[in-house]
């Protein structure tokens, strides 16, 4: 039996729920980037008051700011289930994916080939498919036409020894369906090859064990995980210190400086400490037996995900009833995140612009998913309409949006 959350207890923790401007709107387009938990604001003023110097030198001020810096991947890491070096900070997942593949375009020879899917979004299939210029071949794991759906059928098929890398998104960020990546991952283990997860889209909905899940390359964007805008990255260190090192060849040793070219951004790092803090303010305040920081992140995803398919179901089932609608990927909370795009007869995001009068703020368009879209045989121009949210949505929230909808649609 899961924990029911303490909606109250949770929204306390946003400071975004208080804030004068922002009575009165209803938030749904969290994938687009959630609020932010009041843990890294807090950190994030911290660091920028007292600790703004040049970090791990030995004077108080930046002792400390290294040391948050430290804290937050240290932290981060062990939630994730790898070792503290396995996890690196960039810019955003789109740069890190960027990087990432400058490096299997060195590691990589002519002829190797790489699986793209066309349910990603672009940053975790674009820069993929560019290395095509170098001789290597991509292959694209398709999706059903009809139900979004990606058969691990159809990747056995085509998958052999020429497959190097295999590139996926744990969630797509149009369809919404929970992908069983830990089979994905095994699969392609199988196959003697790498995976990489794009985990942006579900990382808001709980941290995942990566150690349990197997894959060697996970990505998320902390902007949507409640935490300041960086991207997050995990590789394995087998992985890691295999490819080719991108960053100054003296930092080559290490890890987690291999894939982050650029100097980091200190106090967006030392604030990421701030999203553990969240977690384990979660978990203090619902459960109350002692456990590591693993077995807390993923009880608080239990809960996370438990608040999101109660609330998501009713939603559903409003709009796979309207006739004028098509709803994108499963109708059953229970295989999906609350990422729920819509077709409408119009533009997405003419529907958007008239759901914002009546205070909901939600997203239409193509979410950079223009792949995803075109393969489900939808206008990326026309767009989707896309209503997100998280487990800080409250019940008179989604009914304010089902009202609104009754109105717009
Ligand atoms: C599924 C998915 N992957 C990747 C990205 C890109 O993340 P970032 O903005 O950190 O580059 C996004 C951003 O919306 C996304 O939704």
């Amino acid at each position: 039996m899961q924990n029911a959350l303490d909606i109250e207890f949770v929204r306390r923790q946003f400071p975004a729920f208080e804030e004068p401007s922002l009575q009165g709107q209803a938030f749904f387009e969290n994938a687009g980037g959630s609020y932010t938990c009041k843990p890294v604001i807090d950190r994030l003023f911290r660091f920028y008051h007292s600790r703004k110097v040049q970090p791990y030198a030995p004077y108080e001020a930046s002792r400390l700011g290294g040391a948050e810096m430290d804290e937050a991947r240290e932290r981060m890491a062990t939630m994730m289930g790898v070792d503290t070096d396995e996890l690196s900070f960039g810019p955003s997942t789109t740069q890190n994916t960027y990087v990432l593949a400058q490096a299997f375009r060195q590691h990589l020879e002519p002829g190797d080939a790489i699986i793209v899917t066309d349910q990603d979004h672009e940053a975790n299939t674009g820069p993929w498919r560019r290395l095509a210029e170098e001789g290597i071949e991509l292959r694209e794991w398709k999706m059903d036409a009809e139900s979004g759906h990606l058969d691990t059928d159809d990747l056995e098929n085509l998958l052999d020894e020429k497959v190097k890398l295999v590139c996926f998104p744990h969630c797509s960020n149009v369809v919404g369906e929970i992908n069983d990546i830990s089979e994905i991952c095994k699969i392609v283990r199988r196959n003697g090859s790498y995976s990489c997860v794009d985990g942006v889209s579900y990382a808001p909905h709980g941290f995942v064990n990566i150690d349990e899940i197997g894959a060697d390359i996970y990505l998320f964007s902390a902007y949507k995980t409640y935490g300041p805008h960086q991207g997050i990255m995990v590789i394995r260190r087998a992985l890691g210190m295999t490819l080719p090192n991108q960053g100054h060849y003296f930092n080559a040793p290490t890890l987690y400086k291999r894939f982050t070219p650029a100097g980091p951004d200190h106090a967006q790092i030392a604030a990421c400490a701030g999203m553990a803090d969240y977690v384990d303010a979660l978990y203090d305040h619902h459960i109350k037996i002692q456990s590591n920081a693993a077995g807390r992140a993923a009880a608080v995803h239990g809960m996370m995900r438990k608040a999101e398919t109660e609330l998501m179901q009713p939603l559903l089932d409003y709009l796979s009833q309207k006739n004028s609608v098509r709803l994108l990927g499963p109708d059953d909370a229970a295989g999906r995140a609350p990422t729920i795009a819509v077709e409408l007869a119009g533009n997405g995001e003419a529907a958007a612009t008239q759901l914002a009068s009546y205070g909901i703020m939600a997203g239409g368009g193509d979410f950079y998913a223009v792949r995803a879209l075109q393969a489900q045989g939808i206008d990326p121009d026309k767009g989707v309409l896309r209503l997100s949210f998280v487990h800080y949505t409250s019940q008179t929230e989604i009914n304010k949006l089902i009202e609104a909808l009754d109105r717009t649609l």
